[in-house]
């Protein structure tokens, strides 16, 4: 029997690839070997970028190798290809076009122009590209920064879209003796320049899909939803249906409210709920966004979910809109694990 194994991997806009994977190599290392644009960034099954969903034969994770997935998800056909061997021929489906992944990772410089505190624990942080510069992404994508002084990347979704830059905008959550949260708290000054590299990510907005949307956000996992809303009413034609459910722990921690409202403004067809988990005052839902979620925001079994947020809210979250009748497949989630 040989070694090598044909995997097919077919896009979402119907071009399909064939590579042969060999004994002992992942699909991902296979598929980018043969110039297949699968999209990536960490290579060692923690960002979930690379998922793909497993439509024909066996395919294992890699002896040793660890992935985010929960049993459940691998039981129903979820794969991380830079994790992933393949036992014989098989087929996966990709969640993006083919296009999307073969956007390339780029580095840039850009200047400080302003750190704002929007939350007792949350600032905006302006950049601008540097003359030269540039770096474009896809509203929900994230980049990453080196943390001046440190040396150490930490990635953030722009809350931001394309059509702002040079300028991009990102929130910041503040972690005691965070790397970042140091820096931005007791060095960073405006003019500072810092690199970024991006952009990566496979949790970006599917523009052609005009079913009703759910968007579930926890803490600074707001931005990348928020990036999606706005270029949503930045394409032209009828909106779809859009329910955000967003919330964070108390009160003092919530932002951007103001900016919720003028959204509801632009876009009659934007639903909010802002949740606390306690202390909840007046406006405010008690409560995780999740907690929110009622069979009448799923009427309509093409919805799509999008959820950013904690692990844990992910998986809530999940579970709960499969349970009310979103298709896996229209389910895209970014987890926001805190690195300090
Ligand atoms: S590239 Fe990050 S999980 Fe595979």
């Amino acid at each position: 029997m040989s070694d090598t194994h044909t995997v097919t991997l077919r896009f979402a806009d119907g071009v399909s690839r064939e590579v042969a994977v060999g004994a002992g190599q992942t699909v991902l290392d296979a598929a980018l070997e043969a110039g297949v644009p699968v999209l990536h960034q960490c290579r060692s099954g923690s960002c979930s970028s690379c998922l793909a969903h497993l439509a024909d034969g066996e395919a294992p994770i890699r002896p040793g190798a660890s992935s985010t997935l929960m049993p459940h998800e691998l039981a129903g056909g979820q794969r991380l290809l830079c994790v992933t061997q393949a036992r014989g021929d098989c087929t996966f489906d990709l969640g993006y076009g083919s296009e999307e992944g073969s956007q390339p990772e780029v580095e840039a410089h850009a200047f400080v122009n302003a750190i704002e505190p929007v939350a007792s624990n949350v600032v905006k942080v302006s950049l601008e590209l540097a003359e030269g510069s540039w770096l474009s992404f896809r509203p929900g994508q994230f980049v990453q920064i080196e943390v001046p002084g440190a040396e150490v990347l930490r990635s953030y979704s722009p809350v931001s879209i394309e059509s702002a830059l040079p300028n991009i905008e990102l929130l910041i959550r503040l972690l005691p003796q965070g790397a970042m949260s140091t820096w931005l708290t007791c060095g960073a000054k405006v003019d500072d320049v810092v690199k970024l590299k991006g952009p990566y990510g496979a949790f970006f907005l599917r523009e052609k899909k005009r079913a009703p949307h759910i968007f579930v956000a926890g803490g600074t996992g707001l931005a990348p939803v928020l990036s999606m809303i706005d270029r949503i009413h930045q394409i032209g034609g009828r909106k779809p249906p859009m329910l955000l459910a967003f919330g964070c722990a108390t009160p003092d921690q919530l932002f951007y409210l103001d900016e919720l409202e003028l959204r509801r403004q632009w876009l009659p067809t934007l639903q909010t709920r802002v949740c606390v988990d306690r202390e909840a005052t007046e406006g405010l839902v008690s409560g995780s966004p999740v907690s929110t979620l009622t069979a009448e925001d799923v009427t309509d079994p093409e919805t799509v979910a999008y959820l950013c947020g904690p692990p844990g809210m992910m998986d809530a979250a999940t579970a709960r809109l499969t349970e009310l009748g979103v298709k896996p497949e229209n389910i895209f989630a970014e987890q926001f694990v805190a690195s300090h």
